[in-house]
Formats: C-alpha cells, structure tokens, sequence
C-alpha cells in the first residue's frame, strides 16, 4: 500500500513539473511574440524588414545555438549592435523564459 502511495506522489510531482514547463514556454512564446517577433521573426529566422535592415542573424544560427542560456540572457538585457538592451523593460524571469522558447524554436 505505502509504495503504490509514493508512486501516486512521484506521479503528481512529475505532472506538476511538465505542466510548468509548459507554462513557461507559452509566457516565453508570448513576451517573443510580443517584443522580439518584429525583428527576429516568428520562428527566429530574422526574415521581417525589420530583421533584415539591421541584419539581426537568425536565433536558429549554429553560432547562437552554440552560446549558452546566461550569453543570450546576458544579449537581451544589455543589447548589441543595433539590438535593444532589455533590462528596464523585461524582468529576468520574463528573459529566462524568452531564451527557453528561443531554444525550442532551435529544435525545429
Ligand atoms: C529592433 C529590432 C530587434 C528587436 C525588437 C529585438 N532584437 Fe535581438 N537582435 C537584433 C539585431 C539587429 C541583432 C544582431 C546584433 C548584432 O549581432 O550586432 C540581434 C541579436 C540578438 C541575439 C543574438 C546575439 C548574439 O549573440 O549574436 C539574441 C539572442 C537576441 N537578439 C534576442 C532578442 C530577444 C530575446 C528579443 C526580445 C526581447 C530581441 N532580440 C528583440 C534586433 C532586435
């Protein structure tokens, strides 16, 4: 009885998990939506008149996939080139959740 209980626990604990992942996820895909799309594009490839007049490479680029979590959290918050710094107008977890859903648009 005591190990089907823990069981039913585990179970709860890791539907709890992958349901705030997912959470995440769709507030990341909304903050891009909403502040980056014009520029970086809706699947990250920076193909918008925006994107292509700055020359913003694609986020699905080898040599971005390649940077970790903390270098694209660190680009967002102070900006590059032509790219706007976020720091004042995004928290950190709304930038956390941002680079995670960069990094699904990556796997497609
Ligand atoms: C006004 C257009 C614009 C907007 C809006 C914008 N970006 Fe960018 N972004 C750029 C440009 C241009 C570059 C290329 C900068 C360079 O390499 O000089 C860039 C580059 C980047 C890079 C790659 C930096 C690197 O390491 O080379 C990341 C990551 C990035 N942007 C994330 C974001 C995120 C996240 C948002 C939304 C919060 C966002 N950008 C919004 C224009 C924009």
């Amino acid at each position: 009885m005591k190990v089907k209980t823990q069981l039913g626990i585990a179970l709860i604990a890791m539907m709890a998990a992958t349901t705030l992942t997912a959470v995440a996820q769709n507030a990341g895909e909304a903050t891009y939506k909403a502040k980056c799309q014009m520029c970086h594009g809706a699947d990250g490839s920076g193909n918008t008149p925006a994107g292509k007049a700055m020359k913003a490479m694609p986020l699905t680029s080898p040599a971005i996939v390649k940077e970790s979590n903390e270098d694209l959290i660190a680009v967002t918050k102070s900006g590059k080139g032509k790219m706007p710094a976020y720091a004042a107008k995004l928290s950190d977890g709304q930038i956390k959740e941002i680079v995670a859903y960069i990094r699904t648009l990556e796997k497609k």
